[in-house]
């Protein structure tokens, strides 16, 4: 890691001679990430081609602050685009496998073979069941998510709105917020399908750790 922060370092000390622009920081910190990373296993360079895409760019320059909302709104409809329906159109599985994806937070590394399953991490940071003493908070609680949006039945002619939301915030979180800090589980692919459908149950069940009460 050591290898990324000297060349950064040695920009911003040149910062103090003749103050380079965001541009010349932005082209400096490319060729540095550039240099220090190679290819290994499954964890490709593809992953720095799009060092960052329209919204990241967007969300960082706005510095925490929101976006206009013309911005907002158009970096949230293409990101909405790209939400695929399950292609059988069945959107809950299995909450017990879903509480399974949402504990673990592994996946993604060099070592894994390809095509292994993911971890979703969701309780990294989100509050998940009552039982749970320690999760993260960077998300809001999904404690009662499913209850407080009175989908007690999944199957129940008025929970579609709420169904087809969640699925979409799975698939694609910039879809109805733009400067998200979920993953895109679907949009990146790191669950499946039947992944997705699982993580569904276990927020919609009434049965799951998440509704139980
Ligand atoms: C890196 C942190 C992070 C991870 C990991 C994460 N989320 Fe999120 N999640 C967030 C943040 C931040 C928000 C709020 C912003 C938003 O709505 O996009 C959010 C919002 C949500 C919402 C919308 C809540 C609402 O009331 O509308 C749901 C549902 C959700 N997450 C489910 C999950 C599930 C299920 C997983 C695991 C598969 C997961 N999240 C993993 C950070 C995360």
């Amino acid at each position: 890691m050591q290898s990324i922060y000297l060349p950064l370092a040695a920009v911003l000390l040149s910062a103090c001679a003749s103050a380079p622009t965001p541009q010349d920081v932005d082209a400096a910190t490319r060729a540095a990430i550039a240099s220090s990373f190679r290819a290994q296993g499954i964890a490709g360079m593809d992953r720095l081609a799009n060092l960052q895409n329209q919204s990241n760019q967007a969300c960082s320059e706005a510095m925490g602050q929101p976006l206009e909302a013309s911005l907002a709104k158009a970096i949230e409809e293409a990101n909405q685009k790209t939400v695929r329906p399950p292609a059988d159109g069945r959107y809950v599985g299995d909450w017990r496998e879903g509480e399974r994806i949402a504990q673990n937070g592994r996946g993604l590394t060099w070592t894994d073979a390809p095509g292994a399953l993911n971890g979703g991490s969701c309780h990294n940071c989100h509050q998940i069941g009552k039982a749970e003493l320690s999760f993260g908070s960077i998300g809001p609680s999904l404690y009662q998510y499913g209850r407080l949006r009175g989908v007690a039945d999944p199957a129940a002619p008025d929970s579609r709105a709420i169904v087809e939301y969640t699925w979409g915030k799975l698939w694609n979180a910039k879809g109805t917020n733009a400067c998200s800090g979920m993953p895109r589980f679907g949009h990146a692919g790191i669950l499946n399908e039947q992944q997705l459908r699982d993580v569904m149950a276990l927020l919609l069940d009434p049965q799951s750790p998440v509704n139980a009460q």
